[in-house]
């Protein structure tokens, strides 16, 4: 009588036992795919935020290109002006600080503030453009070749994904919302651009496809 109680008992133990074994594997294989084939269903949630994280650097890219910021991101030493980002007058050179090059510096004429009327400089206690051996160069980069700029810390200044992200309420940033007369605005408000900054480096700073205009 024991035995025959025990027996069915004893298997349907090995059988628990060995499903739990099977359900272990077919876990650890499936996570295995995914881990190894990112683009497996099951990881919709990664796909979707690099479209999310495109979408939201395309935002970003038409404030970098608007004249109030790239008017100091230029591809040459000579800083650019005025919504047409034509060459600065009188030309003052970038110097290797970024400064102003002798007596052209541009502290001379940049105040610490905005000045009232139309065509004066205008005003902020850093005013300068980036230095000569990180150039920061956003005219003419098209949108992949910015993105993947802007996250390099041998072409970003060496700032980490935090000061990336406090770069966007750096003084400099903030000035081109409060440019001086005659000047446009920036396509979009702060707040509306540093949401999107940051959406896009959230969710990955992933960089639009070669195509994106
Ligand atoms: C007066 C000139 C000036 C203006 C205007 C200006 N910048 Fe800059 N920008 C600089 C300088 C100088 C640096 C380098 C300092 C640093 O890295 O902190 C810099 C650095 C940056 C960087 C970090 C570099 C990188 O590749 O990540 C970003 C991003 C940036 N600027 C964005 C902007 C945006 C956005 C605007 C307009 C809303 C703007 N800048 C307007 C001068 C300027
Ligand atoms: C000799 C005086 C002088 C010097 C030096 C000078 N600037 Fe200017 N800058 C001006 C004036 C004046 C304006 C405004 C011109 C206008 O609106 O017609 C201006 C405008 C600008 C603008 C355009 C701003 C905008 O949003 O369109 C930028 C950018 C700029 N300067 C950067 C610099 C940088 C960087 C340096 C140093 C490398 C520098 N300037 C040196 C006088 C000067």
């Amino acid at each position: 009588m024991k035995q025959i109680n025990t027996r069915p008992s004893f298997s349907k133990a090995v059988l628990i036992i060995t499903m739990m074994i099977l359900f272990l594997i077919v876990n650890l294989a499936s996570g295995e795919l995914n881990y190894h084939h990112p683009d497996n269903a099951g990881n919709d949630e990664l796909k979707k935020d690099s479209v999310e994280s495109v979408n939201a650097f395309m935002q970003v890219y038409k404030v970098l290109m608007s004249p109030r910021c790239m008017n100091c991101h230029p591809s040459g030493d000579i800083p650019l002006q005025g919504d047409d980002s034509h060459i600065h007058t009188m030309e003052p050179k970038r110097g290797t600080d970024g400064k102003g090059l002798y007596a052209m510096k541009c502290m001379n004429c940049h105040q610490s503030a905005n000045v009232p009327g139309a065509h004066t400089p205008p005003g902020n206690p850093n005013w300068h453009m980036p230095p000569a051996d990180m150039k920061m160069i956003f005219e003419g980069r098209t949108p992949r070749q910015l993105a993947r700029q802007l996250v390099d810390p041998n072409q970003n200044g060496h700032k980490d994904t935090k000061a990336l992200l406090e770069h966007a309420h750096d003084g400099l940033v903030l000035a081109a919302w409060d440019p001086g007369e005659g000047r446009s605005l920036p396509p979009m408000s702060h707040e509306d651009f540093a949401k999107a900054w940051n959406r896009w480096i959230n969710l990955g700073a992933f960089a639009p496809p070669a195509d994106a205009k």
